[in-house]
């Protein structure tokens, strides 16, 4: 499936009303749909950690503490993250020791951020130019669509 089409699926699958329920489907579309994931899910940022919320893959490290891996770069610089080689990526936590690369999209409440989407692939240089784009029309998709205001406190603070 393309990109255009599976960014359809994805929108159809977000319900306002059911944020962990279009968080969770989301994850599970991007999982099943693109080749070569090993592991898709959100964290959100509580106090000075980010804590794992709906993913898709093998279980996961439950918090991620700022300033460390690949996430809190995300997170911290409130940029996309591109990691072609986690192994040369000083800090990046493993999870999956399958991991090979990885991407973050920060997640953000009028600018600013809350939480991320990673996605890790067992193989190296996974994510290009085309799978940023798409993540972030996704990303923003999700930050229009979903009541982020009002999940807090239940997801982040
Ligand atoms: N590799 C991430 C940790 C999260 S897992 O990949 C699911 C990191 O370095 O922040």
């Amino acid at each position: 499936m393309g990109y255009d089409l599976l960014l359809k699926q994805c929108e159809a699958s977000i319900d306002p009303s059911l944020p962990f329920a279009s968080l969770s489907n989301v994850s599970s579309i991007l999982f099943h749909e693109i080749e070569g994931l090993n592991w898709v899910g959100f964290y959100f940022a509580k106090r000075n950690r980010l804590e794992l919320a709906m993913f898709q893959g093998k279980p996961a490290c439950a918090i991620l503490p700022f300033g460390k891996g690949v996430c809190a770069a995300g997170f911290g610089k409130n940029e996309t993250v591109v990691v072609d080689d986690v192994f040369s990526f000083p800090g990046h936590i493993a999870c999956d020791s399958a991991s090979r690369s990885e991407i973050v999209l920060p997640l953000r409440l009028d600018g600013r951020p809350i939480g991320v989407l990673d996605i890790d692939s067992d193989r190296p240089s996974r994510f290009g130019n085309e799978e940023a784009e798409f993540l972030a029309k996704l990303r923003d998709l999700l930050e229009e669509k979903l009541p982020l205001k009002e999940l807090s406190p239940a997801l982040f603070d």
